[in-house]
């Protein structure tokens, strides 16, 4: 096999369609899916490739350096494409120190196993990052952000993806690692969990319950199909250069507000429901802490570069979405059961 390449989060949302792609496109590769299986990872969304020769599961925390050894060891890793982190913003406002733990002392100790295992000779391996457009802060103009762009994070969530994304760079410049960084913008598409904008919303409205919008609904987000991500993904493995940074996103902006009326008038319309009826669903709540006004991805470098674009309009994304979740029940009813009422009720019921 040409490569074993290690995928942390695997069984995440995004992870789950970098590792799809991979495992089918590249049968040469040995892919290893590295995940602590969180709330938030679920092996359901990899029942396709669970069978198939290349692919390879093994449940680590990347807080665990001597089970990350053994897993380098094990499978011989050549190349590493980080993508476990915790993730949702509002989980990062009450619990920042979780954010901590895993999005800064496990991307380090994942660096540092790299390290090791590649003995500081690192002509043949790549540790790529993935990282999100959130380090770069809150736009209030028209401008959009650019590789060059200073950080400025604004919740624990993106300070700890900032810190991480430092680390990664400061490790290729102190060791010489082979490393690169791609931000991406907010993705949407199947496997998403529901305690994000648009899954939760589609599974409000199937069940007529209140789609809670925070603040007026004003805030601003650059919105990219799932799997466009995970072939722009495939594109800077392959062809990025090392030590560099590329912005990935959909040139596609949306206020909450809007992106929470068009789900409810598609969703009318294949629910059979009265044109209007899935609106009335709207309550605006308690903005959230800190909440960043805009984000806008200027996905300019990695066009120009190497030839990536988003494959999918937003019209043809959504339908795609919003039909997987009502063809995946099961799905839904899994996650959302048990610890998820939890979270939701606290979170949501007395905002
Ligand atoms: P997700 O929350 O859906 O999945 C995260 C995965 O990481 C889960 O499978 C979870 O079990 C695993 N994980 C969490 N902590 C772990 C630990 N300590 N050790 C091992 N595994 C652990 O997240 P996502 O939305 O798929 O995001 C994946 C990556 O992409 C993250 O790094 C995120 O910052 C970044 N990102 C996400 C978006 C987005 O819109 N979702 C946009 C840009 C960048
Ligand atoms: O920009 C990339 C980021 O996008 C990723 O790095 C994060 O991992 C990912 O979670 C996402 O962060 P956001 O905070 O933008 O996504 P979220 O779906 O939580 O919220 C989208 C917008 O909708 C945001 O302005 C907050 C608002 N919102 C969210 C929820 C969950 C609501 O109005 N109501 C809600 O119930």
């Amino acid at each position: 096999m040409k490569k074993s390449i290690l995928i942390t989060g695997g069984a995440g949302f995004i992870g789950c369609h970098v590792v799809k792609l991979f495992v089918s496109k590249y049968p040469e590769y040995k892919i290893v899916n590295l995940d602590a299986l969180t709330y938030a990872g679920n092996l359901e969304n990899l029942k396709e490739v669970e069978e198939v020769p290349n692919y390879f599961f093994e449940k680590v925390n990347i807080q665990e350096s001597e089970a990350l050894k053994a897993v380098f060891e094990k499978h011989k890793i050549s190349d590493v494409i980080h993508l476990a982190a915790e993730s949702h913003v509002d989980r990062s406002i009450t619990d920042p120190l979780a954010f901590v733990k895993t999005n800064v002392f496990g991307t380090v100790n994942l660096l540092n196993s790299a390290k090791e295992y590649w003995k500081n000779n690192f002509n043949q391996h790549l540790f790529y990052h993935i990282s999100t457009d959130e380090v770069y802060g809150s736009l209030h103009d028209g401008s959009f952000f650019l590789e060059t762009t200073p950080y400025d994070p604004q919740s624990p969530y993106s300070a700890s993806k900032a810190s991480s994304d430092h680390f990664v760079r400061a490790y290729a410049n102190t060791y010489k690692m082979r490393t690169v960084v791609s931000n991406c913008s907010n993705n949407y598409g199947p496997n998403h969990f529901p305690e994000k904008l648009i899954p939760l919303c589609i599974n409000n409205i199937k069940n007529n319950k209140p789609l809670p919008v925070y603040g007026k609904g004003e805030n601003i987000r650059d919105w990219l199909f799932v799997k466009d991500h995970a072939r722009a993904i495939d594109t800077v493995f392959h062809q990025g250069k090392a030590g560099e940074t590329y912005n990935i996103g959909g040139f596609n902006e949306w206020k909450n507000i809007d992106i929470v009326k068009l789900l409810c008038q598609k969703m009318d319309e294949k629910l059979g429901r009265e044109a209007g009826a899935s609106e009335k669903l709207i309550t605006f709540v308690t903005d959230r802490a800190g909440h960043d006004l805009r984000y806008a991805i200027d996905a300019t470098k990695i066009k120009e570069e190497l030839g990536w674009e988003p494959s999918l309009q937003f019209e043809e994304g959504i339908e795609i979405t919003i039909d997987w979740y009502l063809n995946n029940q099961d799905w839904l009813d899994h996650v959302t059961s048990g610890a998820y009422q939890d979270y939701y009720s606290e979170l949501y019921e007395n905002r």
